[in-house]
């Protein structure tokens, strides 16, 4: 296959042994990359483990003549990130690519919601990406090369009933992505975040199979492939991509109103009175990080 290959590499996927994972990693495998198939082979929301899920999908790699191997570890302790990572540098002596994913979901609207919902799933998509990360990263400074992925969702972008637990961890992946960016680009690791949709067992009941039809997991693996690669040069950015459709999501500060000079009280009364303002969506203009935001007291500063 020519263009973006992988020769080489070494891609860590984790939760590959089902759905966008296993589709991610087949890909990558098919463009050269060797590949640590993590994977706890849970149930959907979490409980049970199962070696099969991710053993399945390192044979069908090796058996069309690709390199990967088996990890079992959950990506949510410490422990579970630094042994994939060793999984890794055990076979294949480096970590190029690590492609945050494993997933569960245990719905409830927050009424109902319990702290053991909220721990567990706040545990895998968020606390999971950071021990994963936070292992590779020491091996991606040392080899000045890296490429991060993190999975988030729509859920967190943009909200859904019932996902407080989902939407919050997957929001929390957006802040790490945007210090993270800034921490560690000086090392040419660039860390960017996609908001995916694609018919897996995670949305199996969600969709109409006609609606399903068009989700296919491939759609958002060619993204993927393409933000992992030496092609890709962005950083801290946030990509929506389902069936086909594929576009940014940018956080905005709009331009507001300076009230008062920074000695004089300002009231709650001219709050309301602003408020026209404040709320206006016009300027819109993306900060690169809040040292940015102290641009709009610029006049202040300059007399401070
Ligand atoms: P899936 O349920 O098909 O696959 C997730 C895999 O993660 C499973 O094989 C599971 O065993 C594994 N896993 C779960 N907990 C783990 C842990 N602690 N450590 C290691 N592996 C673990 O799910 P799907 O749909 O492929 O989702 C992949 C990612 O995309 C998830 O992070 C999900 O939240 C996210 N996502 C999916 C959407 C969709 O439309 N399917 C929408 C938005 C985000």
């Amino acid at each position: 296959m020519s263009g973006i290959r992988f020769d080489g590499r070494v891609a860590i996927i984790t939760g590959a042994g089902a759905g966008m994972g296993r589709c991610h990693a087949l890909e990558l495998a098919a463009r050269g990359a060797m590949i640590v198939i993590n994977d706890l082979g849970s149930a959907l929301d979490g409980s049970g483990n199962a070696k099969s899920a991710a053993d399945s999908v390192v044979e069908e790699i090796v058996g069309a003549g690709g390199k990967a191997v088996a990890n079992y570890d959950s990506v949510s302790t410490p422990e579970g990130g630094e042994n994939i990572i060793k999984t890794a540098l055990d076979a294949f002596g480096r970590v190029d690519i690590v492609v945050n994913n494993a997933g569960i979901v245990r719905d409830h609207s927050i009424l109902k919601m319990t702290e053991g919902e909220w721990d567990s799933v706040v545990d895998v998509h968020l606390k999971g990406t950071y021990c994963v990360t936070k292992a590779a990263l020491p091996v991606m400074r040392e080899q000045n090369y890296g490429r991060i992925l993190f999975t988030s969702s729509g859920v967190g972008l943009y909200g859904n009933f019932g996902q407080a637990n989902y939407a919050s961890a997957k929001m929390g992946m957006v802040g790490l992505m945007n210090v993270l960016k800034q921490e560690t680009s000086k090392f040419n690791i660039k860390i960017n975040t996609i908001a995916p949709n694609a018919a897996t067992r995670m949305t199996s009941n969600l969709f109409p199979q006609e609606v399903a039809d068009l989700l296919r997991p491939e759609y958002v693996t060619s993204l993927v492939v393409f933000l992992v690669s030496e092609n890709n040069n962005d950083n801290g950015m946030i990509f929506n991509c389902f069936g086909g459709w594929y576009s940014r999501t940018v956080v905005l500060c709009s331009q507001g109103v300076l009230l008062g000079d920074g000695k004089r009280d300002i009231s709650a009364e001219e709050i309301s009175d602003n408020w026209n303002k404040i709320t206006a969506t016009e300027n819109l203009r993306p900060l690169g990080s809040i040292a940015e935001s102290f641009g709009y007291i610029a006049p202040l500063l300059k007399n401070a």
